[in-house]
């Protein structure tokens, strides 16, 4: 998959992993709550709006977990990830459904995969705030 950019993660993980969503809209809301009960509430910008879509379209069975939302709250979780999605070149179909599958992400762990299974504090290339932490992610420590 072609990307046009690579997403200000420092950023992104920053701010999510505060908790903080400043438009604090009833999407972002919704998102920061239920998306965040299992993992972290992953930054919208890493993937395209195709694969928030078929998240969204297949929570009762996500990854193997029931992530099943009211009807209403998934609409209002749509509506604020469509809006903040990532935008990208051109996006295979059926769309991507993990940020740890996409190329870039990929090429910049490649050795950190092994590294993460082999650690218990890390568990999976998933648990992003394992190695980016709050404010030093900014120098991708
Ligand atoms: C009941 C627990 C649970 C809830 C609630 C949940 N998830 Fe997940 N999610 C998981 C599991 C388990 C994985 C797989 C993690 C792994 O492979 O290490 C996952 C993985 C993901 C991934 C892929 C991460 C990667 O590897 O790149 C995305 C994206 C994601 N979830 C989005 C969401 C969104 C959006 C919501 C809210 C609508 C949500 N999740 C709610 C359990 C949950
Ligand atoms: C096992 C530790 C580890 C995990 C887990 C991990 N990363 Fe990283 N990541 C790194 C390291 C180390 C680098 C720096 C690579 C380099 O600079 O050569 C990096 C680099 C990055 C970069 C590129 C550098 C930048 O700031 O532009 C992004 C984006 C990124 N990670 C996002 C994520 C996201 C999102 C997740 C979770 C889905 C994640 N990472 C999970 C260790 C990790």
């Amino acid at each position: 998959m072609k990307q046009i950019f690579k997403p200000a993660i420092a950023i992104a993980l920053m701010a999510f992993a505060a908790g903080g969503a400043q438009a604090a809209s009833t999407g972002a809301k919704a998102f920061q709550s239920e998306c965040s009960a299992c993992h972290m509430a992953f930054p919208p910008n890493l993937l395209p709006k195709q694969s928030w879509d078929q998240i969204l379209a297949t929570l009762d069975n996500h990854f193997g977990e029931d992530a099943s939302l009211d009807a209403s709250v998934v609409s209002d979780i749509r509506q604020y990830l469509d809006a903040n999605a990532g935008r990208f070149r051109s996006v295979p179909n059926p769309p991507p459904l993990r940020i740890t599958e996409l190329r870039w992400f990929r090429g910049e762990h490649g050795r950190m995969f092994k590294r993460a299974k082999a650690d218990p504090k890390i568990g999976t290339m998933s648990n992003c705030l394992a190695c980016h932490r709050g404010g030093a992610t900014q120098d991708n420590d």
